[in-house]
C-alpha cells in the first residue's frame, strides 16, 4: 500500500506540544515510515504555543517514540525520519500565527502536496483554527486534497455536537473530515466484524433467540492523574461511554453491511444506535472512586462520575429483549477491556452440574478480549473424564501473542493515520453518528443533573467498583464476569 502522489503530504498537527503527539502520533507515523507506508516525500509539520526550535521538538519527539515505540526503535531509521519532522510556534486560532505556519508549509511543499490537519487541541478552539484555515484559503482542494482529523470529544452534549457539525460543514465536506476515535483503530476492535462475518458459525447464534446478555467492561486502573481540570468537566460518560464503549456496541449489534465500505459500514451503525431505548435513570449507576474530590483541580462537591454503569435495549428484531450491560471506570483493579456474550442454556438439561464457583449450569460464553492479551475464548461444557454424567466447564482460547507473536499488533493510530491519509473514514465517525451517539448519553447526563437521581454511589480504589453496580445486574439475576488470563473464565 503507497500514496501515490508524487508531491507527497504534510501532516500538520496542531497542539503538537501535548502529550498525544509525543506518545501516540509521532510513534504511529515513525512505525508507518519503518513500514514503507508513507510517500517518498512527507512533511510533518507540528505547530502549538510553546516554543521550540525544530531540533528541540525534534529530541523531545524521539525520547517518546523511544519510549512509547520501544521495540521498534533504531537510530538510523529515526534519524532519516526526523529530516522530515518540523516545528513552527504559534497558536492556529490566531490568524497571523496561522499566517505564519501556512507559510513554512508553502515553502515546504510541492505545488500538489496533499495535507492532512490534526486537531489536537483545546475543543474551544476547533471553530477558530477552522474559521482561519477557511480564511487563508488553507482548506482549498486545487489539485490535492485536504482533509481534518479532529480529536474527541466532538461537543459536550448533542446540541453543541450539532452546532460543531455545522461549523464543520462551512468550510469542509464531510468526506475531507475525520472525527476520532481510538477505539475503533484497535487491532481487536476491528476483528469484531471478522469474527461476525468472515465466519459462518457465530452469525446464526448472535439474536435474542441464542444469546441471553452480553456485558461490556471497560476498567482502567489508572486515576485521573494530571487530567482533572478536563475529566471532572467531562466525567465518564463523555469520556468513554458516549465514544469507545458505545462504538463497541454497535460493532457487535450491528447488521452485516451489504459491502465493506465506509458508507455501508456508517450506515449501519447509525441504524442499530438509533434503535437504542432511551435509558432510564434507575438503569443506570454514578459513582466516584475514594479520594476523587480530593484530587487538585477537582472541586470538593464534584458529581462527576469517574465510574458508570448501564443496562441498555436495543429495540429491532435481532436484539429484542437482551440486555446490553455496559460498565467503564477509572482506579479499578485492572486494566481491561473486554466483551463477554452470555448465550443461554440448552432447552433441557439431561447431564449433572458442572463444578461452577455457582453451583449453577454455566451456559457457554463468548469472549472478545479488546486489550491486554488480546484474544477471544469460548467456554463450552465438557464431560468430567471419569464421571458418569457430569460436566465442567473448558475453553477454547485465539491469543493473538501466541498466534500471530507478540509486538505484533499495531497501535491504534497507526492504522487510523494510516487510513485518512488514503482517504478511507470507515474507522471514523461520521456527523450523524456522532449525533446519535450524543443522542443516547445525553438523557442520562442532564437527568442526573436535573434530578440528582441515582446518588453519586463511591467505590474504593482497586475495587471493581460500587455495589450499586453489582445489584444492577442482580435485579436481572445476572452478576459482572471477568475474563482473566490467570482464570481463563
Ligand atoms: C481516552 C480517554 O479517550 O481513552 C482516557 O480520554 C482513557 O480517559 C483512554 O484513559 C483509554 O484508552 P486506552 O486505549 O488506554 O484504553
Amino acid at each position: 500500500m503507497h500514496l501515490d502522489n508524487p508531491d507527497g503530504v504534510s501532516i500538520v498537527i496542531f497542539g503538537a506540544s501535548g502529550d498525544l503527539t509525543q506518545r501516540k502520533l509521532i510513534p504511529a507515523l515513525y512505525n508507518l515510515y519503518r513500514k514503507n507506508r508513507l510517500p517518498e516525500q512527507f512533511n510533518i509539520v507540528g505547530a502549538s504555543r510553546t516554543v521550540y526550535n525544530h531540533d528541540d521538538f525534534r529530541a523531545l519527539m524521539r525520547k517518546g517514540t523511544q519510549e512509547f515505540s520501544a521495540a521498534s526503535f533504531n537510530d538510523a531509521q529515526w534519524a532519516v525520519f526526523a529530516e522530515h519532522i518540523w516545528y513552527v510556534p504559534g497558536d492556529a486560532s490566531n490568524r497571523d500565527d496561522l499566517a505564519r505556519i501556512g507559510a513554512f508549509l508553502h515553502d515546504r511543499e510541492h505545488q500538489h502536496t496533499d495535507r492532512l490537519y490534526y486537531l489536537s487541541v483545546a475543543p474551544a478552539l476547533y471553530e477558530p483554527i477552522i474559521e482561519n484555515l477557511n480564511g487563508l484559503g488553507m482548506t482549498a482542494e486545487d489539485g490535492a486534497w485536504r482533509r481534518m482529523i479532529i480529536e474527541k470529544p466532538f461537543g459536550i452534549d448533542l446540541t453543541s455536537a450539532q452546532a460543531l457539525n455545522q461549523r464543520v460543514h462551512r468550510h469542509f465536506n464531510e468526506d475531507q473530515i475525520y472525527r476520532i476515535d481510538h477505539y475503533l483503530g484497535k487491532e481487536t476492535a476491528q476483528n469484531i466484524l471478522f469474527l461476525r462475518f468472515a465466519n459462518t458459525i457465530f452469525e446464526p447464534v448472535w439474536n435474542r433467540n441464542y444469546v441471553d446478555n452480553v456485558q461490556i467492561t471497560v476498567a482502567e486502573s489508572v486515576d485521573v492523574g494530571h487530567r482533572a481540570a478536563y475529566y471532572d468537566q467531562a466525567g465518564v460518560v463523555r469520556d468513554m461511554f458516549q465514544n469507545h464503549i458505545l462504538q463497541l456496541l454497535a460493532l457487535v449489534t450491528m447488521e452485516p453491511p451489504a459491502s465493506f465500505n465506509a458508507t455501508a459500514l456508517r450506515n449501519e451503525k447509525v441504524k442499530v444506535l438509533s434503535a437504542v431505548r432511551t435509558i432510564p435513570l434507575s438503569d443506570t449507576v454514578r459513582a466516584q472512586y475514594e479520594g476523587y474530590r480530593q484530587t487538585e483541580g477537582v472541586a470538593t462537591d464534584s458529581q462527576t462520575p469517574t465510574y458508570a454503569a448501564f443496562k441498555l435495549l436495543i429495540d429491532n428484531w435481532r436484539w429484542q429483549g437482551v440486555p446490553f450491560f455496559l460498565r467503564s471506570g477509572k482506579a479499578l483493579a485492572s486494566k481491561t477491556s473486554q466483551i463477554r456474550v452470555r448465550f443461554r442454556r440448552p432447552p433441557q438439561m439431561m447431564f449433572g452440574l458442572p463444578k461452577n464457583a455457582d453451583g449453577a449450569f454455566a451456559p457457554n460464553t463468548l469472549t472478545i478480549q479488546i486489550q491486554p492479551d488480546e484474544g477471544i475464548h469460548l467456554t463450552f461444557e465438557a464431560k468430567l473424564p471419569d464421571s458418569s454424567h457430569e460436566t465442567h466447564s473448558v475453553q477454547m482460547d485465539f491469543s493473538y501473542s501466541q498466534t500471530f507473536g507478540e509486538g505484533e499488533i499495531p497501535e491504534a493510530y497507526e492504522r487510523l493515520l494510516l487510513d485518512a491519509l488514503h482517504g478511507d473514514p470507515s474507522l471514523f465517525t461520521r456527523s450523524d453518528e456522532i449525533e446519535v451517539l450524543w443522542g443516547i448519553v445525553d438523557p442520562i447526563i442532564h437527568g442526573w443533573e436535573q434530578t440528582g437521581q441515582p446518588p453519586v454511589a463511591t467505590y474504593p480504589r482497586e475495587s471493581w467498583g460500587p455495589t450499586e453496580a453489582e445489584a444492577l445486574l442482580a435485579r436481572d439475576n445476572h452478576y459482572w464476569r471477568l475474563w482473566s488470563k490467570a482464570n481463563g473464565g
